[in-house]
């Protein structure tokens, strides 16, 4: 029954993941025992093949941390200077929980004047000297400053001082914090670096929140060098040379060429640099869509390909310029190409849901990067507002007017200097809650996914593909109609 993959795809039609269905296989084992360990790039294994995608309302460290505990990874855009961009991969390898608050650091005798000195961080930390590197005294809690300073007055740090100078090492993991805080009748503690400089402070109530999601999963993205695995984003500019050294320094362990159109002398230049200056560094091409583009990447020496070209929930590309490709067709014709080289490919926007994943992986991606889908968790940057009585967050493609303001219009190779060109929207993700709970529940429907394909891994998943035992068909507007939910009326519970 049905189409091998081959057969589908070269027909001359562009298809998305929701043209397309999957029949399903026999099955001979649990969901449960389904492998989906997968490379990020030729030389980075994940346990998880989840990618948070360089977008300034998607990926700073606080997501980094979060992804890489759950075995997946995030790439830190650069639509910020070099220096921040870089602290930001430090701040999320500064620990090996999923916590991260971004504190402000004072001495006991400076004066906070306003809330915004808190700067949207819960606490601010209080060390003898208010610097990182002197000794911890406690902190100041937004809430209870906030409390007690009704009229947002000034007053001094000392009088609110709560004293917690419990330290441990920023190696710590929940557990190790957790048995911490019990053993010293502790309600927080400060993570130290080894050469001293604090970091963080967990308190009881993060660790109570974290530890009640479903089990933390697999093993975490854990490097070499012991820390978190943080990728970071960089352009192919002259100036990027040097943001990269200072990613580098910071510990990056994957830089991603980020481009809408990749094959550009521009890049294979770049990628060529990056491989010869710091080969023990995965850089990772793109954005491809064709079997040509990713050649020409491979063949400079790209270690992983990004693959999408308008796909993207925020993406204007295939309308302002005419060029693109469906997001299933472009991940099965470039992974056949990458396939060759046993180069992994990301599968890059387009995804709503679980079923969109299971589709990007079997048709021979790698991993999948999401933007949108993390969007509105509460590890993506900024703050949430109520528009219409619901909370959410900001998300903007980087190709929008307001980002491209901010430097990413390098990401499109456009005038900088005269007229930009939007090639993307701002909008708003409704709250989602923190990705450390929703991620699990996703990733056990792609468990599910697979196993109706009858396949018990990502490498089995793509054996089905290239003996042609993978079988599909497109859906007409009808069938597409019928797989969603349809003709039911509002259930309003009270009335049962
Ligand atoms: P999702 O669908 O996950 O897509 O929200 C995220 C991906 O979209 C790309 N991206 C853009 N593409 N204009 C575009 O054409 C934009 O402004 C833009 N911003 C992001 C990018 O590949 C991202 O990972």
């Amino acid at each position: 029954d049905g189409f091998a993959a081959e057969k589908l795809f070269n027909q001359g039609f562009s298809y998305t993941y929701d043209d397309v269905i999957f029949l399903p296989n026999y099955i001979d084992f649990a969901a449960d025992t389904v492998q989906l360990k997968t490379n990020l790039s030729r030389n980075l294994p994940l346990s998880v093949p989840f990618v948070a995608s360089p977008m300034d309302t998607v990926s700073e460290s606080a997501m980094a941390a979060a992804m890489a505990s759950l075995g997946g990874i995030a790439i830190i855009h650069s639509n910020t200077t070099a220096a921040v961009q870089a602290s930001l991969v430090r701040a999320a390898k500064s620990r090996r929980v999923p916590i991260l608050h971004d504190p402000v650091f004072l001495p006991p005798s400076a004066e906070i004047a306003s809330v915004d000195d808190f700067s949207d961080s819960p606490f601010i930390l209080v060390t003898e000297s208010g610097n990182p590197k002197s000794t911890l005294l406690g902190y100041v809690s937004r809430d209870d400053w906030l409390k007690t300073n009704q009229n947002d007055k000034g007053s001094r740090v000392g009088d609110y001082l709560v004293e917690s100078p419990v330290t441990v090492p920023w190696s710590y993991d929940l557990a190790k914090i957790d048995a911490t805080l019990n053993e010293k009748k502790a309600n927080s503690v400060g993570l130290v670096r080894d050469d001293g400089e604090l970091v963080d402070l967990v308190t009881r109530e993060d660790v109570d929140r974290v530890k009640g999601y479903p089990k933390l999963l697999a093993q975490g993205s854990v490097g070499p060098d012991g820390e978190w695995i943080v990728g970071a984003a960089i352009g192919t500019r002259e100036q990027d040379k040097e943001r990269l050294e200072q990613l580098v320094k910071a510990g990056v362990n994957v830089v991603v060429l980020d481009s809408s159109q990749g094959n550009s002398i521009y890049q294979l230049e770049m990628i060529k640099y990056i491989k010869k200056v710091y080969p023990e560094i995965d850089v990772i091409g793109g954005n491809v869509v064709t079997s040509y583009q990713a050649d020409s990447l491979i063949q400079a020496g790209a270690d992983g390909l990004r693959v999408g070209m308008g796909s993207g929930s925020i993406c204007t590309t295939q309308e302002v310029c005419a060029v693109g490709r469906g997001q299933a067709t472009a991940v099965y014709k470039v992974s056949c190409t990458a396939y060759k080289s046993g180069i992994p490919v990301i599968a890059d926007g387009g995804i709503s849901n679980s079923g969109h994943i299971v589709k990007a992986l079997s048709l021979g991606a790698s991993t999948v990067m999401m933007g949108s889908f993390l969007a509105g968790s509460t590890e993506a940057p900024g703050a949430y507002v109520y528009q219409n009585g619901q909370r959410v967050k900001k998300y903007r493609g980087m190709g929008s007017l307001e980002a491209m303001t901010q430097g990413s219009d390098q990401r499109y190779l456009g005038d900088t200097a005269k007229l930009k060109i939007a090639q993307g929207v701002v909008g708003a993700v409704k709250d989602k809650g923190s990705v450390l709970n929703f991620i699990p529940y996703t990733l056990q429907a792609v468990r599910q996914g697979f196993q109706d394909l009858g396949a018990n891994s990502l490498e089995s998943a793509h054996n089905l593909l290239r003996s042609r035992e993978l079988r599909l068909e497109v859906r007409t507007g009808a069938a597409q109609v019928e797989g969603g939910i349809h003709g039911l009326v509002s259930y309003e519970k009270k009335y049962f």
